[in-house]
């Protein structure tokens, strides 16, 4: 179908939609045209552009196909042999998309990309993900379509969270679990989120507003600074104090908390009787930890055993948050310290 369109040069492709969004001036029906350094926006026909935002054309544009999980495969020629080994899942932040692109598959990268760029809505970048390294868990990524950097921010429970996938932790795959987490702050409690990255725990518990206070703790300065940008925006995070610290260092004199979130999954375990401490007689520690399915029976009396003061914690509940590997999975535990 033919309509009004505007033109605009890729650099500032993402500039101009957002505010082609904030003026309702963008057609959401059809889908947006990438040329080779341009990218032409569907416009909404009664709605003024400014002349200094690109040229004002005549397009034929093509409504959205109807979509659902995995079929970014349909968009790629390839034969059964290849597409075996073709992901299903991939990741989205922001405008971001990220893949892990097995071995097979690595000469075949920008096919993958340009694919999930026109598959994704809104998507501005493709990234091959290579996965989480160091104490500070930053992603190494490598661009295989679109263009523009690392940073965005991505939507989750009615928040925009600012996000740089290669400066600081964020995994979309934890919405779920920010929100559960939120959900049970009880009215006036105190909250330590320990090793919060850009704080998504901190910014959904403070959008729930019945913490009294939320201290957020984090070694990579990048990532609390990434937090008190996104919670700037927010009146109600005013109750959030960010902190660059180690937690070994942090929790030597930290006055306990009705409540702790403890998300260092690989390493938690070296910690936990650390961050124990930090909880209050009668408090409750939200603690994540990578466990293998074969050795998931028994898992929480054991780590329920390791906190201190000794026999004061039970293991209320914990549930898998979502597969981590072919053999293991990220699991919620939530523990309870007793009364003094
Ligand atoms: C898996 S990320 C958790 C991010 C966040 N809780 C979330 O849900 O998105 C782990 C975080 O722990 C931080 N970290 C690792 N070791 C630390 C330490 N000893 N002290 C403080 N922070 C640490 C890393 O910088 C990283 O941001």
């Amino acid at each position: 179908m033919i309509g009004r369109a505007l033109v605009v040069p890729r650099a500032r492709a993402e500039e101009v939609r957002r505010a082609l969004l904030e003026r309702a001036a963008l057609r959401t029906d059809v889908a947006i045209l990438r040329g080779e350094g341009t990218v032409t926006f569907p416009l909404r026909p009664d709605v003024p552009i400014p002349s200094d935002w690109g040229e004002v054309v005549e397009r034929t544009f093509s409504p959205h196909r109807p979509r659902g999980p995995g079929e970014f495969r349909e968009l790629l020629p390839w034969g059964p042999e290849l597409l075996a080994d073709l992901p299903r899942s991939f990741d989205v932040i922001g405008e971001i998309v990220l893949v892990r692109i097995p071995p097979s598959l690595e000469t075949r990268k920008e096919e993958i990309g340009e694919a999930l760029l026109r598959f994704v809505p809104g998507a501005r970048i493709v990234g091959w993900d290579r996965g989480v390294h160091g104490p500070e868990r930053r992603r190494s990524v490598e661009r295989i379509a679109g263009a523009g950097g690392w940073r965005t921010r991505h939507r989750e429970n009615r928040l925009e969270i600012e996000v740089d996938v290669e400066r600081a932790y964020f995994s979309p795959r934890l919405a779920r679990e920010h929100a559960l987490v939120a959900g049970a702050v009880a009215a006036g409690e105190r909250v330590y989120d320990l090793a919060c990255g850009v704080g998504p725990f901190s910014l959904t518990i403070a959008q729930g507003a019945r913490a009294r206070e939320i201290v957020a703790v984090d070694a990579n300065e990048e990532a609390i600074a990434l937090l008190r940008s996104s919670a700037a925006r927010y009146p109600f995070a005013s109750r959030i104090r960010a902190e660059r610290a180690r937690i070994e260092a942090f929790v030597e004199s930290a006055e306990p908390f009705e409540r702790a979130v403890f998300n260092l999954p690989r390493e938690g375990i070296k910690y936990a009787p650390l961050v124990a401490r930090a909880v209050a007689p009668g408090g409750r520690l939200h603690y994540y930890e990578v466990v293998p399915r074969a050795g998931a029976s028994g898992r929480a009396e054991l780590i329920a055993s390791a906190l201190p003061p000794r026999s004061a914690w039970r293991p209320v509940e914990s549930h898998s948050v979502h597969p981590y590997s072919p053999s293991a999975d990220l699991v919620a535990f939530l523990f309870e310290r007793g009364p003094a």
